[in-house]
Parts: C-alpha cells; sequence; structure tokens
C-alpha cells in the first residue's frame, strides 16, 4: 500500500504555529503533465534560514512556492490563515516524463518540507549539464535560485549515503546552499578587489553598494555560529588572495547560547558577547580609529543584536557598513525590525541575484566550478565542536523546527532529516 503522505503546516501569523498533516485524499496522485518530474522530498535540512521562509515571506514569495495541496483538509485548506514552506536537499524523482532524468534520479534544490511529491516541468538551458529549470507560469515570480535544481551525478552513491546515514552527507546538505551563499559574499560582495565587488542588495540599486572593502577591516559578525557565517569566517581565513583586501580582525559577536561553540570553532580572532554593554569602547581597546573600515555583519543574531550594535556604533563611525543577511527567529513577521536596520545603514543581501550577478560575470560551468571545489575544501577541513545529526521521519522534523521556535537547539549542531 502506498504511503500516506504528511505535510508541515504553518500559521501564516503565528509561524511558531505548525501543524503535521496527513493527506489520504492526495491518493492516487494524478498523472504526471509533460516535461515533468515528480519529486518526492527524502534529505531536509532545518535551520534559521528555514524558519526564515515564514519571517521574510514577502521578499520571498514563500507561501507561493509550494501551496496547500487541493486534498488539504479543513481547517488547514483555507489558504489565508495557512501555508508550507520550504528547505534545502535533495528529492528523488519518483515519475519522469522528462527525457533528461529519469524515474529514482536525485535532484538537489528547495524542496517543500513533506512526503507529498510535487510536480515541476522542467527544461535544461545551456550552462552547466545536470541543472534542470522549473518552468511552471506559477513559479516565474520566484527568485530565480527556487528554480533550479541539480541532477546528483551518482544517484546509486547517493541512496547509499542516505541509507547508512553517511556524516559527510549530512554535513554537505547542513551546509550545501549556506556555504554557498557565504562563496558570494567572500568572492563577489566582499570582492578581495573591491572595485570588482557587486552591490550585496543585487538588483535593488536604492541601498548603497559601498562599504563593502575589507581592506584592513574590523568586520563583526553576528550569529557567528551559523552555518553561512562560519562558512564565511572560513572563507575570509582561506580563500582570500594574498595582496587583496584582507581583514584585520574578525570578531564573532554571539549570544550566551552560542558564544563557547563560537570560541571552540577557532575561525574568530575574537569572541564577544552580543550583550557586551559597549562596543564603541570595545573597539576603541582593539585600537579601531573612526575613519578605519568597519563591518557589521548580521547572520540573524537573537535578541534584535544588528540594530543594538549599528545603533550604537553608527554615531562613532561614519564608514560603518552594515550587511543584513539573516533575521533572528521571532513568532510573526520581521517586517519592523527589517524596517529600523534599513534606516541605521542596513543593506539587505540577496544570494539569488549576486548568484545572478556572479554567473553572468565569470560563466555559469566556471562559477559552479569554484563553488564546489569551495565546498570540497570546506567539508575537508570541517568545524571543530560542529556535528550535522541525521534524525528520520516528519514528526523529527516537527520537531526541529519547534526547536528553532523555542530556542532550543544548538549552534553546534546541523539538523538534517530523512523523510
Ligand atoms: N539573504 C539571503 O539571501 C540569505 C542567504 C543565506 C542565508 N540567509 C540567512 O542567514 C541566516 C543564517 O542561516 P543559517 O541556516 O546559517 O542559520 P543557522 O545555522 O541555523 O543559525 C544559527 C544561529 O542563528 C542565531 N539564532 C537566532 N535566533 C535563533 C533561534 N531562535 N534559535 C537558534 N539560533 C538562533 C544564533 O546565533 P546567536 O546565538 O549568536 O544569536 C545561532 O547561532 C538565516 O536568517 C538565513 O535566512 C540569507
Amino acid at each position: 500500500m502506498s504511503e500516506v503522505p504528511q505535510i508541515q503546516i504553518l500559521d501564516k501569523k503565528n509561524y511558531f504555529t505548525q501543524a503535521l498533516v496527513s493527506l489520504p485524499d492526495a491518493l492516487p496522485l494524478p498523472p504526471l503533465k509533460a516535461s515533468s518530474l515528480r519529486i518526492r522530498t527524502v534529505v531536509l535540512t532545518i535551520s534559521l534560514n528555514t524558519v526564515a521562509n515564514a519571517t521574510k515571506s514577502a521578499v520571498l514569495s514563500s507561501w507561493t512556492v509550494h501551496p496547500l495541496p487541493s486534498s488539504t483538509p479543513a481547517p488547514y485548506n483555507d489558504a489565508s490563515k495557512y501555508g508550507r514552506i520550504n528547505s534545502w536537499g535533495y528529492g528523488q524523482v519518483a515519475e519522469s516524463t522528462f527525457p533528461g532524468v529519469s524515474k529514482d534520479a536525485y535532484v538537489y534544490g528547495y524542496l517543500p518540507i513533506g512526503t507529498l511529491p510535487f510536480d515541476i516541468t522542467v527544461e535544461t538551458r545551456p550552462g552547466v549539464p545536470g541543472h534542470i529549470f522549473a518552468t511552471d507560469t506559477a513559479r516565474q515570480h520566484l527568485l530565480a535560485t527556487y528554480n533550479r535544481y541539480m541532477v546528483h551525478p551518482e544517484p546509486k552513491l547517493l541512496a547509499d549515503e542516505i541509507a547508512s546515514r553517511s556524516p559527510a552527507l549530512a554535513f554537505e546538505t547542513a551546509f550545501r546552499i549556506m556555504h554557498e551563499s557565504a562563496f558570494v559574499l567572500n568572492a563577489w560582495a566582499y570582492c578581495p578587489r573591491p572595485e570588482h565587488s557587486v552591490p550585496l542588495s543585487g538588483l535593488d540599486t536604492s541601498f548603497s553598494t559601498k562599504a563593502t572593502d575589507l581592506t584592513d577591516a574590523v568586520v563583526l559578525v553576528l550569529a557567528p555560529g551559523s552555518k553561512v557565517a562560519l562558512a564565511f569566517a572560513w572563507m575570509l581565513r582561506n580563500e582570500r588572495h594574498q595582496g587583496g583586501a584582507n581583514p584585520r580582525k574578525i570578531v564573532g559577536v554571539a549570544s550566551e547560547h552560542s558564544v563557547d561553540f563560537v570560541k571552540a570553532t577557532g575561525l574568530y580572532n575574537e569572541t564577544v558577547l552580543t550583550s557586551e554593554e559597549n562596543p564603541v569602547e570595545l573597539l576603541k581597546s582593539w585600537g579601531v580609529a573612526k575613519d578605519k573600515n568597519l563591518v557589521l555583519i548580521d547572520f540573524g543574531g537573537r535578541g534584535g543584536a544588528g540594530v543594538k550594535w549599528a545603533s550604537a556604533l553608527k554615531p562613532v563611525y561614519p564608514k560603518l557598513g552594515f550587511a543584513m543577511i539573516g533575521v533572528e527567529v521571532t513568532e510573526n513577521s520581521t517586517a519592523d525590525a527589517v524596517k529600523t536596520a534599513i534606516g541605521l545603514g542596513g543593506v539587505p543581501f540577496n544570494f539569488s541575484q549576486l548568484r545572478d550577478e556572479a554567473i553572468k560575470r565569470t560563466g555559469e560551468a566556471e562559477y559552479f566550478e569554484a563553488v564546489d571545489r569551495s565546498l570540497k575544501d570546506f567539508m575537508q577541513n570541517q568545524i571543530p565542536g560542529f556535528e550535522a545529526r541525521w534524525e528520520e521521519g516528519m514528526e523529527a522534523v516537527m520537531e526541529g523546527y519547534k526547536a528553532f521556535c523555542t530556542s532550543s537547539v544548538g549552534s553546534n549542531v546541523g539538523l538534517v532529516y530523512k523523510v
């Protein structure tokens, strides 16, 4: 008998309210359209980035990526109140009418959280072999990143890794897209040759494109234990050329929840608490002059840390560059907090548009080769104290999401699920 699919559904106003909903009426699945793939999520990760699907839904159009299925029972079938978020990971092709990708292949990309397969119509494009693109009209308003899927070149190997709960696959799943986000930050936004840098905010030219020169800069990293920050700090140390714009000091500014882990990674020259009473005095004690390059990068620090630190530093350090990469977990929309941060000179980062621009400038194949090389190196080094942990089943996924809502997940843990 076929499994009864289960999906996570969130309250679109109170993101901490979630339900695991069974969909017996979804079966049998309808016939698959031409040139399409039916994909079932099999491996996914939950992180601050997953929760950002809800908190930043207005920017990311999150609820529209994988809408509520028509078989959703009441009361969850009300799309004005309920919706689904998405996660990065591997899906397996359950059915295919697209000649380039066969049944049982695996794709990496943006997936729904649940075991109900989803259908996309796809095409290949000149560029990188094995990359396919969703062409459904209903998805064309999304950022380009969400419509790109990468076919795994060795499905048997991946199947074995999933079956054996390979630690390397868990680490890769926890980090892959976060590593790439860090890659565009390090190589393109904070380019070692600043004259070639790509604006942090992508196509949104209303934001300042300056203050991304890291020459002799002090870089203050909020949520320094986040996966994207860890990868970024690693790249600042390992992937910048001698003679380029290199920072003087990389400082992890962590909450009390994550400070011990952050210190133990050895990636930061200094680690301080977000609750530090006087950030200006701290910088003075390091001899940071007012006209020096100072960069504050918020990867989603708890307790409004970004606004707190920017408010303290901005009046004293006029050259402060303030980048907004992440948002902390909140039960309701973060729109007001984002507005306040922008008022302090915060520039929102747009990974998808930076990736598009980097591809345009360097060539698609070259771009992905460089990302893959960097990921391989990064994975060989690992992060001291970090553990990517396998869990199984949708109930476990729900617990993982809840752990972020209750601030009870350690930064040293990457949550990876087989569903
Ligand atoms: N704009 C873009 O295009 C883009 C691209 C990639 C990633 N991002 C964003 O970057 C951020 C980091 O993503 P990630 O997947 O790397 O995150 P992650 O590993 O799950 O981040 C963990 C860190 O987030 C902070 N945090 C804030 N609220 C938390 C909570 N309730 N529970 C646990 N930790 C919390 C903690 O730092 P403290 O303990 O120091 O507070 C913690 O160390 C996300 O907001 C993501 O959306 C944005």
